[in-house]
């Protein structure tokens, strides 16, 4: 299928790799052109615009970090929605607000939201799960993608739901992980090092699967970025704004948002784990 991927960035890639392996016809454009030399190496073609990526597309994906980004590349004048062809569905993966999302819903009834849980590299091995919201007629048009795509995809009927739904799972893991740090500050204020705190917590229960994974990053390891902090933060605000918006306040997500945002100023380029960095003395 010809399928054209705009956003080169971590998950922008590993998504247009994919793709490139299971056999697909894939054109890629990014912002800052060249950011990805291996997969025109891989056989995809670069565009020099949206309108070049989106042409002769029966599909068209976004990958792209945050509401102000999508609308650019969605909504302009020489953007997706302007260039669709006749029967192309566009499906942006990237984790946006519901106020978007349902914007998006309004401006083009191709439009499928596609937001994706899991890391890059759960991407690239197939393992990620794609939340994928819309009415049949566009979302159908994405299941041949699936079994190539992942063994996991939850459908929803309207693309504010699978928003929704992506924010609601990373909350659990941005209040985790900070959950996480404290719970290692508390330890190590009472005197417990880095081992104790691995053999007291490193099967532990109490630290979900999600959250193991980035174990060591907040004890202070690995902190390469699979997702920046800045995201993370991101990610924090809007699920602040949705239930600010069915009307309920979220003080410890609030809380969080703000610790994200520190861990993003003082360590840019660092994994949302660098939040362990802000409890280190
Ligand atoms: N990384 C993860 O583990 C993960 C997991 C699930 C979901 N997500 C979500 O997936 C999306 C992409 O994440 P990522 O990790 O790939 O981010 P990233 O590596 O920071 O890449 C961001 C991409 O957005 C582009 N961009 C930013 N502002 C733009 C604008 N105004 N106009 C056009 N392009 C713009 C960047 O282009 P330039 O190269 O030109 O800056 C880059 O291609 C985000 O919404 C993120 O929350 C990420």
């Amino acid at each position: 299928m010809r399928i054209g991927i705009l956003g080169m960035g971590r998950m922008g890639q590993a998504l247009a790799g994919r793709l490139l392996e299971q056999g697909h016809d894939v054109t890629i454009w990014n912002r800052s052109p060249g950011r990805a030399p291996d997969l025109l190496a891989r056989g995809a073609a670069e565009a020099n615009d949206v309108r070049a990526a989106t042409s002769g597309a029966k599909v068209v994906m976004t990958s792209l970090a945050n509401d102000d980004a999508v609308r650019e590349v969605a909504l302009g004048g020489q953007g997706v929605l302007a260039s669709l062809e006749a029967g192309a569905v566009y499906a942006d993966t990237s984790t946006v607000s519901v106020a978007l999302a349902e914007e998006l819903a309004r401006a083009s009834k191709w439009y499928v939201a596609m937001p994706v849980l899991g890391p890059p590299s759960a991407v690239r091995s197939g393992q990620a799960t794609y939340l994928v919201g819309g009415a049949d007629q566009p979302a159908g048009a994405l299941e041949p993608l699936f079994p190539g795509l992942s063994s996991r995809h939850i459908r929803y009927p309207a693309p504010a739901k699978a928003s929704a739904a992506k924010l609601t799972v990373n909350l659990l893991l941005l209040d985790g992980l900070a959950a996480l740090a404290e719970a290692f500050a508390t330890g190590r204020a009472g005197g417990l090092d880095d081992d104790d705190l691995r053999r007291l917590l490193g099967d532990s229960p109490m630290v979900a699967r999600g959250l193991q994974n980035r174990f060591e990053g907040v004890l202070g390891g690995d902190q390469s970025p699979w997702w920046t902090a800045a995201l993370g933060a991101k990610d924090a605000r809007l699920a602040v704004e949705l239930a600010a918006a069915g009307g309920t306040d979220l003080p410890v997500t609030s809380t969080v948002r703000a610790r994200y945002d520190q861990a993003a100023g003082a360590y840019p380029e660092a994994d949302i784990a660098a939040i362990g960095r802000l409890y280190r003395h």
